[in-house]
C-alpha cells in the first residue's frame, strides 16, 4: 500500500510520462496534433532528417501570443519511427536562444525555418536557420548556423552572417538587370537570406536555398564538405518571382520545388517548379493546391518536402497555417503530394496515414 503515494510522487515528477497521449493513426491536418505527452507538437517552420530509424523533427518553439513571433526558448526537437510519422516523441530543445544580449541569438531575436542534415565525414549534425538579430525586424536577413555531436544536440551556435559577400552568382546577371538591383547592391557584403531550406544531393552535395534580394528572387548556394560554410558558388533562381517558404524533393530523377508567394504570414497561392539539376534551370509548373481554398494552399505555407522512408516516390508536403497572435496554436498541414499530368498536386484530406499509401 505505501507504494502507491510513493509511485503518484514519481507520477508527479515526471508529468511527461504520467500523461501519455493516446496512440495516433492519421495525419489530421489543421486539427491540434498532440505529441506522446499530450501536448501539441510545438516545432513550426520545421525540418526533417532521416536518422537511425527514425525520422527527427526539428521545428520553431513557439511561446503565447504576439510574442511567439520572437524566439525565446529556440529549436525543439520530435522523433518519430521512420515507418510511422503518425506519433512523436518530444526530444527537448536542440538549440537554444542565448541569455546573452550580445549573442547574435539573444533570446529575443527571430529564429526561423531551422533545418538540419547530417555530415558524413565530420559526423557532425548542422542545422541552419534563418536569423533576424533582436531588435532589428526583417533588417538583418541573416542565415545562423549550428553543430552537435548528437541528432537531439545540444547545438551549439558558431555564427551568422550574409551569404558569400564579394562573390558574384555563377548566373551573374547583366549589369542593369532590373531583377537584378539589390542582388549587386549586396555583393560586397553578402546576399540577403530568410525563409530556407537544405537539400542533400545524391553525391552528398548539400545546398542551402533561401529567399534573397528582398525575397525578390531566391539563391541555390552551394556548401562545402563540412556543410557549415558556403563555397562561394551560388545560383540566382526565379529573378523577381518573389517566392518563399522553399521546399525540394527529387523523384525519378528530377527535381522540385514548391514554395509560396510572399504574403507575410497569411496565406497565398503557392508555386511548383521542376529542374534537372538543384541549381536549375528552373520551369514554374504552377500553383500545386487543388480544390477549395487553392488560392491559400489549403490556409497553409510549405516548410519541407518530406520523402516517406521506405516509400520511394511518396513525398509529404509539410506545412504551417500559421497564427501570429498566438503562435504557439499554430497549426500543421500535412498532406500526400499526388501527381497529375506530370505534376505534383495537393488535394485536401481531413485525416489521411503515411503508412497506407
Ligand atoms: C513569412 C515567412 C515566415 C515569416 C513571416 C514573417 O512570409 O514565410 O517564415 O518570416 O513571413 O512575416
Amino acid at each position: 500500500m505505501r507504494l502507491l503515494p510513493a509511485l503518484a510522487l514519481l507520477l508527479a515528477a515526471l508529468p511527461a510520462l504520467a500523461v501519455p497521449g493516446p496512440r495516433q493513426t492519421q495525419i489530421r491536418p489543421g486539427e491540434l496534433w498532440e505529441d506522446a505527452n499530450g501536448n501539441h507538437i510545438n516545432a513550426h517552420g520545421g525540418g526533417f532528417l532521416l536518422h537511425e530509424g527514425r525520422v527527427w523533427w526539428f521545428g520553431e518553439h513557439k511561446v503565447p501570443g504576439e510574442a511567439g513571433n520572437q524566439a525565446w526558448v529556440g529549436v525543439h526537437c520530435y522523433s518519430s519511427p521512420a515507418d510511422d510519422l503518425v506519433n512523436w516523441r518530444d526530444e527537448g530543445i536542440a538549440l537554444r536562444v542565448s541569455d546573452d544580449p550580445a549573442s547574435d541569438i539573444a533570446a529575443g531575436c527571430i529564429l526561423e525555418r531551422p533545418k538540419v542534415i547530417y555530415n558524413a565525414k565530420t559526423r557532425k549534425f548542422v542545422m541552419w536557420f534563418h536569423l533576424e538579430l533582436k531588435g532589428q525586424g526583417y533588417g538583418a536577413a541573416r542565415s545562423g548556423v549550428a553543430v552537435a555531436d548528437s541528432v537531439v544536440g545540444p547545438y551549439t551556435f558558431l555564427r551568422s552572417g550574409r551569404i558569400n559577400p564579394g562573390r558574384p552568382a555563377q548566373n551573374a546577371p547583366a549589369p542593369g538587370d532590373p531583377n537584378a538591383k539589390h542582388y549587386f547592391r549586396d555583393l560586397p557584403g553578402g546576399q540577403m537570406a530568410r525563409d530556407m531550406t537544405l537539400f542533400v544531393d545524391d553525391d552528398g552535395t548539400a545546398y542551402h536555398i533561401y529567399a534573397s534580394e528582398e525575397n525578390a528572387t531566391l539563391q541555390i548556394a552551394e556548401l562545402d564538405d563540412t556543410y557549415t560554410q558556403h563555397t562561394g558558388r551560388y545560383w540566382r533562381a526565379f529573378p523577381g518571382r518573389f517566392m518563399e517558404a522553399p521546399a525540394l524533393f527529387k523523384k525519378d530523377g528530377k527535381y522540385y520545388f514548391i514554395g509560396s508567394g510572399c504574403t507575410g504570414w497569411a496565406p497565398n497561392a503557392a508555386r511548383s517548379a521542376v529542374a534537372p539539376a538543384v541549381i536549375g534551370p528552373w520551369t514554374e509548373l504552377g500553383n500545386p493546391a487543388r480544390g477549395p481554398n487553392a488560392e491559400k494552399t489549403h490556409f497553409s505555407q510549405s516548410t519541407y518536402a518530406l520523402p516517406i522512408p521506405g516509400k520511394p516516390g511518396q513525398v509529404i508536403f509539410c506545412a504551417d497555417r500559421w497564427n501570429p497572435k498566438n503562435q504557439i496554436d499554430s497549426r500543421y498541414i500535412w498532406l500526400p503530394i499526388e501527381w497529375k499530368d506530370g505534376k505534383p498536386i495537393l488535394n485536401w484530406k481531413p485525416a489521411w496515414s503515411p503508412a497506407a499509401l
